[in-house]
């Protein structure tokens, strides 16, 4: 009982992440703004600073010279990893808010390929933020002139960030038990397929019926029968405690099948790795 409570809980916490995120995203980025402006400053004062120390060359030994010199230079050298660094979290952020700027529960013409590609890769930059020494490779294939499609784009993304935090996990947990030359590998591709309707005595000649379909395939640890069988359920996780709440699926099947009128469908041989594919009606 109180175990359920908890998983509730999460479950409320979970809900709320998505309105949050594109606040969080809109808050972070004034800091962070703060923090590059003042790093370049400093940059600049540093460069005042030498200025000083070249009028005054002559009252310091060659030692002392040396040595501010040295420390200057790792001084600059420090600011502008920090505006290097700062620039690329403040292009995830206006990534973030980008495709979370709708209200939830709102179509928006969507250009998916970016959506996948960002989410995807804020799922991987997480995963590296918490394990340095891990790396994958992820294989990309975005269709060419996919145009702008109606989505819910704040729930197609939460959708594709919980397929690869699970794929992200797999090829890691494959990692710790496979043999040395086992290379972790992530596919993502976007596509807009024609799947014409058969005709029908009515309907003539075949309707086009283009359908978004997103792939994600790993070549981790894949499922087996039981884990196959039990995907969907509320809290059904096969990770330690405090990792998974076991919602991830069970809210991808929610946001593709019941929101957006599409199909998930997964395919998967144990001890080798999963396909994922979210397959969704393009609405005109
Ligand atoms: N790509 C995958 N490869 C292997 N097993 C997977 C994969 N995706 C999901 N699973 C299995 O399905 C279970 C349920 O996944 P789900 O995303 O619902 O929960 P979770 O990842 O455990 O927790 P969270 O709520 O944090 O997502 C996982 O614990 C895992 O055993
Ligand atoms: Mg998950």
């Amino acid at each position: 009982m109180e175990d359920l409570k908890q998983k509730l809980k999460q479950q409320e916490k979970l809900a709320s992440l998505g309105l949050l995120s594109a606040g969080i995203a809109h808050e972070i980025q004034n800091p962070l703004n703060f923090v590059i402006n003042f790093s370049k400053m400093s940059s600049k004062l540093l460069g005042d600073l030498t200025d000083i120390v070249e009028d005054n060359e002559d009252k310091m030994s060659d030692d002392d010279r040396e040595e501010i010199d040295d420390i200057v230079a790792d001084l600059k050298e420090n600011m502008a990893k920090i505006v290097e660094h700062g620039e690329r979290a403040i292009s995830i952020i206006q990534g973030i808010l980008l495709i979370s700027r709708g209200k939830e529960n709102e179509f928006l013409p969507t250009d998916v390929c970016r959506l996948v590609k960002e989410y995807v890769w804020l799922s991987y930059h997480a995963m590296r933020a918490n394990n340095k020494s891990f790396n994958i490779a992820i294989h990309e294939n975005y269709q060419e002139g996919v145009p702008q499609i109606m989505v819910i784009p704040q729930d197609l993304s939460r959708a594709v960030l919980n397929l690869m935090n699970n794929a992200c996990y797999a090829v890691w947990k494959k990692s710790q038990i496979a043999p040395a030359g086992y290379q972790p590998e992530v596919s993502v591709s976007v596509a807009v397929i024609n799947n014409p309707q058969p005709p029908t005595p009515n309907t003539q000649p075949p309707t086009p019926n283009p359908q978004l379909v997103i792939t994600l395939s790993d070549n981790g640890v894949g499922m087996t029968d039981e884990v196959k069988q039990r995907l969907f359920e509320n809290f059904f996780t096969t990770k330690p405690v405090g990792q998974g709440t076991g919602l991830g699926m069970s809210i991808t099947r929610d946001i593709v099948e019941n929101k957006h009128g599409g199909t998930l469908a997964f395919e998967s041989t144990e001890g080798e790795g999963a396909t994922f594919t979210i397959t969704i009606p393009v609405k005109k």
